[in-house]
């Protein structure tokens, strides 16, 4: 959490029903301030923890005008481009002339694809010339509008996000998807493609502190991984998914098909970004988990909970009993003996392994472990997904996991049976470890 300096303030917020725009909502709420947002329907939308709601269209600039009351302390602008750079620019104008002498922040969300392919260079800079793919392409000659505004005495602002992840949402989710499908997950454009990410919570809070510190006349690049093999995050979607097979590319002009010629060539796009100044200067701290490890055991995978209060709290007992069992696969599949052990409880754990083998005490698993883990996995390995959890007490939890036997390339070996691990989890001194455990195979 951003130190406020005691300065709460009233932020108009458009854009804020959606992905962003809701993390956005819950983080500048609770750094302490109230959020003014801004609906296309006047229709009240209860729970979304907003203290107002105004009704606006950013695609009829004049509904804007009136909007950025004098009580109004600062304007993140977050709906999407309306696909008319006249248009973008009188909304841009309508919500700027308000702030013009005050020092108030404007922070304008653009996003990575202005930059294009970024080719040969690495972790590319904001200060890097714009050459913008089709869908944005209008969208640098925005920034500028929105920057030019500092000569007026706004604190104006522009924020580029990478592709973004987490609540099981985004770009990531329409991989889910199609991976579902199609039976087999996918990607576009070349082979090697990369994208920059970021995690939507860490980009909510790079939004506050954009609000709360950046300086007039500033750009962001919005970036917690600079480049990630879009391969790597597929593969990890089709896990996701339940399906486990190798990714396959899709050319772009194949994909047109499917996303539209525009969207095709953005998700095509091979990118290496760098985060780096926000961190520096910000002191912005992106904290959460990769998009592989939250498409492979995190906010993508459903689990079904019982014996436990809806919640954030809930969520996130979840994710972490997620991490163990993720741990217990990646232990596993690099043959980590000290890593496999690392995940059971050291007082008295028990273990009846899928041949019926029965291992009491740490030191009988121990020694099995050093025995069998080295070398198994040459021909095949496993991967692990928790599919329920039962709290029996907030800090006891019956675990029923799905093992599936894969080759080392992570494809499904389909001849070999399924496993149905089964785990008493205990969490001692903030940590889930395996108190005992059980597999069946699925005849
Ligand atoms: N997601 C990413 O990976 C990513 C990456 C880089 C940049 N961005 C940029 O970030 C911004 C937000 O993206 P998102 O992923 O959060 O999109 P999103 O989930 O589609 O949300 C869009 C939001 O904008 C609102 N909106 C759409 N048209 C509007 C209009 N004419 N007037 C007023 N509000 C309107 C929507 O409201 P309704 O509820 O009325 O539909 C919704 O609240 C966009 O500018 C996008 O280009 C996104």
């Amino acid at each position: 959490m951003f130190d406020t300096g005691g300065n709460v303030m009233k932020v108009l917020l458009t854009g804020a029903t959606g992905y962003i725009g809701t993390a956005v909502t819950d983080h500048l709420t609770a750094a302490g301030h109230q959020v003014v947002a801004v609906t296309r329907g006047a229709e009240p939308q209860p729970g979304r923890g907003w203290h107002a709601q105004l009704v606006g269209d950013t695609a009829d600039p004049a509904s804007l005008a009136g909007l950025v009351t004098p009580d109004i302390e600062a304007v993140v602008h977050l709906a999407p481009p309306s696909g008319d750079a006249e248009v973008d620019t009188a909304a841009i104008e309508a919500l700027a002339t308000p702030l013009r002498g005050t020092g108030r922040p404007l922070v304008y969300t653009s996003g990575v694809w202005v930059l294009g392919a970024t080719g040969a260079a690495q972790e590319v800079g904001e200060e890097a010339a714009t050459n913008p793919v089709g869908l944005v392409g209008y969208r640098p000659r925005i920034e500028q509008r929105v920057l030019a505004e500092a000569a007026e005495g706004v604190r104006a602002v522009v924020v580029r996000p990478a592709i973004v992840y987490g609540r099981g949402g985004g770009i990531p989710a329409i991989l889910v998807d199609r991976a579902r499908t199609q039976g087999a997950p996918e990607y576009y454009g070349e082979e090697g493609v990369r994208w920059p990410t970021v995690h939507v919570d860490d980009l909510a809070e790079l939004f506050v502190a954009a609000v709360e510190r950046a300086e007039a006349g500033s750009l962001w690049h919005g970036v917690g991984e600079s480049t990630v093999p879009v391969r790597d995050i597929a593969r990890a979607a089709g896990r996701a998914a339940g399906v486990l097979a190798a990714p396959r590319v899709v050319p772009v002009e194949q994909a047109a098909e499917t996303f539209g010629p525009l969207f095709a060539e953005a998700l095509g796009l091979d990118q290496s970004v760098s985060g780096a100044a926000a961190r520096t200067a910000l002191g912005w701290r992106p904290s959460r988990p990769g998009i592989v490890a939250d498409l492979l055991a995190g906010s993508y995978r459903p689990v079904e909970v019982f014996g436990a209060p809806e919640g954030p709290e809930t969520d996130a007992e979840v994710a972490a009993i997620a991490r163990l069992v993720a741990e217990v696969e990646h232990a596993q599949q690099n043959e980590l003996v000290d890593g496999f052990l690392e995940v059971f409880r050291r007082a008295d754990p028990v273990w009846t392994t899928g041949h019926g083998k029965r291992l009491s005490g740490f030191d009988e698993i121990a020694e099995f472990t050093r025995k069998v883990l080295p070398g198994a996995t040459a021909e095949s390995t496993a991967v692990y997904d928790v599919e329920r959890v039962l709290f029996l007490r907030p800090d006891v939890a019956a675990v029923n996991v799905r093992q599936q036997p894969v080759l080392p390339d992570g494809t499904r070996i389909t001849d070999r049976p399924e496993g149905r691990p089964f785990y008493i989890l205990v969490k001692e001194d903030g940590a889930w470890r395996v108190g005992a455990a059980q597999n069946t195979v699925v005849a």
